[in-house]
């Protein structure tokens, strides 16, 4: 059961018309809410960031916090899965092709959901591979814009090459991954690239971090330049759908080094297992965390 526009029902009966501006010009924003035992995870988090989003490309938000509580719980109710993942879509609306953002127009909201799998034991036991690839993405990466044309063709060269994710990086810096963030240990210290228009504040990327102060584990939110993504010890990736996932190889080549090159490091390990302990802790409460 899908969600559009004020109506619930199947999704091969919800249509849109051709003149709505998500479709000509990609001009919508979007999130990803996972719901694990059929709760929202982080929803606040997720509808900051939504208003964020939609501020920023000025559509106004076309409904309250506790209206977007309520339709993704019926989303959740409505569908089969005990795990999913969220879509929820908001496009400008129906309007003559003209660039310039029309004023007054009755912005598209569609809600749908997919059953959520994360990665399987035996993936984040070995590990991934990803491909270090330029940024060739515009410099508005912090708003979660259906626009995902460069992501969508910066993966493909990743699946071109079997690889999970292509990791990105711009003026010599690491920015993200393409559809995740992207995470690098360097002698036992966690560093992260601090938030800015060049990535996506991901939901995950904060859990992370939250993890890394509550257990002191080292860490610094500063900027990484590609060479310490190359030799770094640990290459991990974070969303939603991934959770932490290891990079064990970039561009063919084995990430760490002596004995452990090539295969997950003791700190993904460990902040991999503190991540489910946080998920589970959150799923047992009573309210939504
Ligand atoms: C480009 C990009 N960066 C980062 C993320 C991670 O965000 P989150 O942790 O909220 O899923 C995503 C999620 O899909 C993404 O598309």
């Amino acid at each position: 059961m899908i969600h559009l526009n004020g109506e619930f029902m199947p999704i091969e009966e919800a249509k849109i018309s051709v003149l709505d501006r998500g479709f000509i010009f990609g001009d919508g924003v979007y999130e990803v809410i996972p719901a694990y035992s059929r709760k929202p995870f982080r929803l606040a988090e997720h509808l900051a960031r939504l208003q964020a989003s939609l501020e920023a490309i000025r559509i106004a938000n076309p409904h309250e916090t506790a209206k977007w509580a309520e339709l993704v719980g019926r989303i959740i109710a409505g569908n089969p899965w005990e795990d999913q993942n969220v879509y929820l879509q908001i496009t400008r609306g129906v309007a003559k092709r003209d660039h310039a953002f029309p004023k007054g127009l009755k912005p598209t909201v569609f809600l749908m959901a997919s059953e959520l799998i994360p990665p399987s034991a035996e993936l984040v036991k070995t590990g991934a591979a990803a491909i270090v690839v330029p940024d060739f993405r515009w410099l508005r990466c912090d708003i979660k814009s259906t626009s995902l044309l460069g992501n969508c063709m910066l993966r493909t060269l990743a699946a071109d090459e079997s690889c999970v994710e292509a990791i990105l990086v711009r003026e010599g810096e690491l920015t993200e991954a393409s559809a995740s963030n992207v995470f690098v240990v360097k002698r036992g210290t966690v560093l992260a690239p601090p938030k800015s228009h060049l990535i996506l504040p991901g939901i995950t990327y904060d859990v992370v971090l939250e993890i890394l102060r509550d257990n002191a584990i080292p860490h610094e939110v500063r900027s990484v330049k590609e060479s310490e993504l190359r030799s770094a010890d640990e290459v991990w990736v974070t969303s939603s759908s991934r959770e932490v996932l290891p990079i064990t190889t970039l561009d063919g080549r084995p990430v760490g080094h002596g004995q452990g090159a090539g295969k997950p490091g003791p700190v993904g390990a460990r902040v991999y297992a503190l991540y489910q302990e946080f998920k589970a802790r959150v799923m047992r409460a009573p309210a939504h965390a």
